[in-house]
């Protein structure tokens, strides 16, 4: 993989930057930065080098140039935490955007719109990619959050840029995760939550094959108590799930996979109802499992506390509200404060972690999600295969 030191001189020059700038909003304000802090170091590391920087990013999902994704707040929020001169450009491509382009000062900064206001973005248009491409003399691509999808932004323009590399998140996340698995200090513990296990079916098998113990929990577990005989009351847990999980608990000679074996149940999903600790892994009928109980979670820390590596994706229960948080934050904890390398992805165990004011205590905090599992799965990334 390029990175930016195989960048070569870029003084005057516009380097064309792909961000993951894909964060959330509330009221036309930006929420949570964390993407946007993430990308700084490559923006300052351009910006030293004198290039002209023209960022390109997603945020959200819009169908017709909703301006609630307008990236006017992103821009604004980029402008106070980098200090560079920040413009908002027009539109995503065109005459008028490239103008401005082409009149940025060194170390200046133009925001485009929301690549997505384009149709042709997530269809990888062959038209757009041109297009963009006559945005920049160089190209970068620092969306690690986005490097799971083949979108013109991502993939299409590399082909158009000789020079180009990744940024230095994009550089770090892909070292990281790739790491885990092929090359971790070991005692290698994974711990999986989260609610559904065919989203997280070959991440499970694939830390089964390589870690010391493989640790479950949230809605997730369920399916995996149901296929070992256990009650599962009124929790979710679908005849296919359970097939899934059987097929991974009879794999043999590799990692036991660790189920709870307490639980905190309640009649429904509400922060008034009355929670109760259920000693064992069966919940009664008409109850639903909501949390992994005190034993399960001692149990986990202390082998979190043991690992020389840690990795963590998804909450052990429903934990945005109160009754139902503990295990997840004795998680966050324990991940916290394991002495080893510690590596968390997915966006509800990062809001755990950023919740419980620990995110800074991580060795890692991946950015990306799908992308995140994606590459621990095994499978190529499309934003990195087009770096070449
Ligand atoms: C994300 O938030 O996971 C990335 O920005 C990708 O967004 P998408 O799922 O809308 O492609």
């Amino acid at each position: 993989m390029k990175t930016l030191r195989d960048l070569g001189d870029v003084e005057d020059r516009r380097v064309l930057v792909r961000v993951d700038f894909n964060v959330p909003l509330q009221g036309g304000r930006v929420v949570d930065d964390t993407r946007i802090r993430a990308s700084l170091e490559t923006v300052e590391a351009l910006r030293s080098r004198g290039a002209r920087l023209v960022l390109a990013s997603h945020l959200g999902r819009p169908v017709d140039r909703e301006a609630e994704l307008s990236m006017r707040p992103v821009a604004d929020r980029l402008a106070e935490l980098s200090g560079a001169d920040v413009t908002l450009a027009p539109g995503v491509v065109g005459d008028d955007v490239r103008a401005f382009s082409e009149n940025l000062g060194r170390g200046d900064v133009l925001v485009l719109e929301n690549v997505r206001f384009e149709p042709g973005e997530t269809k990888n248009d062959p038209g757009l990619a041109a297009r963009l491409a006559e945005l920049g003399d160089a190209y970068v691509n620092d969306a690690f959050g986005t490097a799971h999808r083949a979108h013109a932004s991502t993939v299409g323009v590399a082909v158009h840029m000789p020079r180009r590399a990744a940024g230095l998140l994009l550089e770090r996340e892909v070292r990281v995760l790739t790491d885990l698995l092929t090359d971790p200090a070991r005692p290698l513990v994974a711990v999986l939550g989260g609610a559904k296990v065919q989203d997280k079916i070959n991440v499970i098998a694939r830390f089964q094959e390589r870690a010391q113990a493989v640790l479950l929990g949230g809605a997730m577990a369920f399916p995996f108590l149901a296929a070992r005989g256990h009650e599962v009351g009124a929790s979710k847990c679908e005849a296919k799930d359970v097939k899934l999980a059987r097929g991974l608990l009879e794999r043999q000679g590799l990692a036991a996979l660790q189920l709870p074996r307490d639980l905190v149940v309640a009649d429904r999903l509400a922060a008034d109802a009355p929670a109760q600790v259920v000693d064992g892994a069966d919940v009664p009928a008409g109850m639903v499992g909501l949390d992994i109980g005190p034993r399960t979670a001692a149990a986990y820390s202390a082998e979190i506390a043991r690992a020389a590596t840690v990795f963590w994706n998804g909450p052990m229960g429903a934990f945005e509200l109160e009754p139902f948080a503990a295990g997840t934050r004795a998680i966050a904890e324990a991940v916290a404060a394991a002495p080893g390398t510690t590596v968390a992805g997915g966006g509800d165990s990062i809001a755990a972690l950023a919740r419980y004011g620990l995110a800074n205590r991580l060795t890692h905090v991946s950015t990306g999600g799908g992308a995140a599992l994606e590459l621990l799965e095994g499978h190529r990334l499309p934003g990195l295969e087009a770096l070449g």
